[in-house]
Parts: C-alpha cells; structure tokens; sequence
C-alpha cells in the first residue's frame, strides 16, 4: 500500500514516516509539511511537498494525517474526496461537529477513517485487553482509568493546550488515550456523568481536571479521571476487576498485575511483569522507541482494517468520534449535574 503523511516533519509524523518506510507492506509515497526544508529532511526518497494539490498528484492509496487537530478537518475531506484511506492522530477534531463531518467524508467514500489510540499497543494495555478478552477475569464487574500528568509545562505551542485548537484540556490530551481505553474495554459508551474544572491553570475552556463515571450499554461502569494537576509526572493506568480477579496495566514505567481467583473470594493467584527490556531500551533509547513500536503495530492493523477485517486492535473513526463526544459530554455533565446519553455507534463499517 502506497501511503503519505501531512505533518511528516512533527514529532510524531517522523515517527509514522519511519513505520512506513520500515514496513515491508507500505512504501512511502510522499510528505507534505508547511516548509520544504523540513519536509525534504523526512523525506527518505519519496517526494516532499508544501501544496496540499500537488502532494495529491502523487498516486497514493492511503495518507496518514498528523498535523494538530484544528487543522485536521480540511485535510481529511481531501483525502476522502480523492478515494483515499485515512489514518489520523488523536483528538480526531476539536468539536464534536468537525469529527461527525469527518466520518460523514469517510463513509460516503467507502473509505477506512483509522483513530490514532496507539496506546492500545502498549505491551502493559495490550496486555490488559487480551486478559479481559480470555476471560481469565471472569465477569467485568467494573473498569478503572486514568491518563495525567502536570499541566502547561509540558506544551510547547498555543493548539496544545487552548481550547478554540485542541479542543479543551486534560480529556482532550492526555485524557483522550484513557477514554479510549475505557471504550476499548467496555466495547462501547452511552453514557456519561463527570465534573470537571480548571481552578488551576484557568484557561478558559481548557479543563485541568476531570473525574466521570462511563457506562457501556450493560451498566458496566468505568470510573474515569484525567489530570492536568499530576505533580508526580507523567502516568496513565488501566485497572479492570472481574468476577474471578483483576488486571492492571500502566505506563510509565510499563507495568502489569493480574490476580485471578479460583472463585469470588478465592485464594488469590498473582502475576506481575516489570518489562525490564522495555525499561532499558527506553534508558538507551527514550520513550520514543516505545511510542515508535505502538505506532508500527498500529499500521500493521490499520492495514487489516482497510482490507475489511474487524476485531482488530487498530481504533477506528467510531473510537475517533465516541472519545471526542466523551470529552464534550464531561463538561456539559458537569454544568447540568445530569449524565448525557449518547447512542450506541460500534464498529465502523465502510
Ligand atoms: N498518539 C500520541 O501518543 C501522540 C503524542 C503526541 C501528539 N499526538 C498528536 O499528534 C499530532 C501532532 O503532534 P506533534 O507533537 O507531532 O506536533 P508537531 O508540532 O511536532 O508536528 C505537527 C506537524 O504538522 C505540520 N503542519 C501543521 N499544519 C499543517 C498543514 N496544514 N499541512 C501540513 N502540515 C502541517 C507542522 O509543520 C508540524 O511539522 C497532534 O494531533 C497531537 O495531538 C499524538
């Protein structure tokens, strides 16, 4: 599969150039950034480009869109309007509207919209998802998440953090993988109940922290927070208790604890991984050669869902639009104290 990138020279299109160029199925077809200098230094041997038509005139089958997300809509329709796959990063649009046009472009093309929720691939959550899915748990009787860390410091431009760009704060950041992940588990969320706040930083529309209750279409419910306050740092955790135990995963460090029971109240059995290879190689290589790993798995089955394979691990346009009404909705709970419904999307099918 041909495929190009817009926003190839970011942190985070250099590292999707990289996955295309270093899988055997994918060939690079060209870049498009906003300076040429830029462009050309990702390029590898594949053409580079500041004109969005011109980038278009190369035959591609595919495109990967990591630009921030307030400039994400228009290049969407493009791609969809020229029959191509799209593949973007998280959060999908910065409203709710935006997103909802964007998956509109995508179906009336037939064409695959991929949600870029690369935690999913994080050995610690991969992990998480396929212990639920063995059933080695039991029944999943309720979910816990959290993604945080400490706020401002870590933005280094204005469509990080501001509202009219990313969408609103913590939920839309570092938040948005949790959401995900909560979805990921639970299969899908309906329904939503939260308070949010921003008493510390105070931009306005820009949440620092946010605590919610989601509920799948059974009641399961997952309790949800994400942090802009976390002065320990960086975290993000997913923890699930079933029937017959519970499993944990988080990052950073990565981290797994299963505990299974031979019934409710059993002897507990327990099993936890350090990854101490994951430990040492982002000593010797940062936690961009993790970052890196997730987004080559994600490529690798963003592949399989364009050929029309479903149940893979890949986040589709359904997980795209669900996480941002999630972050839209917490808000709105929290000024009408009532929980918003939203309706049950599933998997999206082209
Ligand atoms: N999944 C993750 O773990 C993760 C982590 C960080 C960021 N992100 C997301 O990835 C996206 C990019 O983040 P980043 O940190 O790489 O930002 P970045 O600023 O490093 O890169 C963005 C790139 O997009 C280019 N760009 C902007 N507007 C453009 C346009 N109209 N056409 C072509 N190129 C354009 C910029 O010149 C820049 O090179 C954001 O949506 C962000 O939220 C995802």
């Amino acid at each position: 599969m041909k495929i190009g990138v817009i926003g190839a020279a970011g942190k985070i299109g250099q590292m999707r150039v990289q996955t295309i160029v270093d899988n055997p199925a994918t060939t690079l077809a060209a870049v498009l950034d906003m300076e040429m200098h830029k462009a050309v230094a990702v390029a590898h041997d594949a053409p580079a480009f500041t004109d969005l038509d011109r980038f278009f005139g190369v035959e591609m089958d595919a495109v990967v869109i990591s630009t921030p997300a307030h400039v994400r809509e228009p290049l969407c329709l493009a791609a969809f309007e020229r029959g191509l796959h799209v593949l973007t990063e998280k959060p999908l649009a910065p409203t709710v509207e935006g997103g909802q046009r964007i998956l509109e472009a995508a179906k009336s093309a037939g064409r695959m919209l991929g949600a870029g929720f690369n935690m999913r691939y994080y050995p610690s959550f991969a992990y998480v998802k396929d212990v639920v899915s063995s059933g080695q748990i039991g029944a999943i009787d309720h979910v816990r998440v959290y993604g945080g860390h400490d706020g401002l410091g870590h933005f280094t431009h204005d469509w990080e953090y501001q509202a009219q760009y990313s969408g609103g704060g913590a939920l839309w950041d570092v938040g948005i993988h949790m959401t995900d992940m909560a979805r990921h588990i639970l299969g899908e969320i309906t329904s939503v109940y939260g308070v949010s706040s921003n008493r510390v930083w105070n931009v306005e529309g820009s949440e620092d922290n946010a605590v919610a209750i989601f509920k799948n279409p059974d009641g399961i419910p997952a309790i949800y927070q994400a942090s802009w306050t976390d002065w320990k740092g960086y975290k993000s955790a997913v923890e699930v208790y079933g029937s017959h135990g519970m499993v944990r995963g988080a990052y950073a460090p990565m981290q797994t604890l299963l505990i299974t029971l031979d019934k409710p109240g059993g002897k507990p059995s327990k099993l936890r991984n350090f990854y101490p290879e994951i430990m040492l190689r982002e000593k010797l290589r940062s936690w961009k050669s993790t970052a890196l790993l997730s987004f080559a798995g994600e490529l690798e089955d963003f592949l399989k869902l364009v050929r029309g394979q479903r149940g893979v691990r890949c986040a589709d346009g359904h997980a795209g639009l669900r996480a941002i009404e999630i972050a839209t909705a917490v808000p709105e709970s929290s000024r009408t104290g009532q929980p918003v419904e939203l309706e049950n999307l599933g998997d999206m099918i082209v």
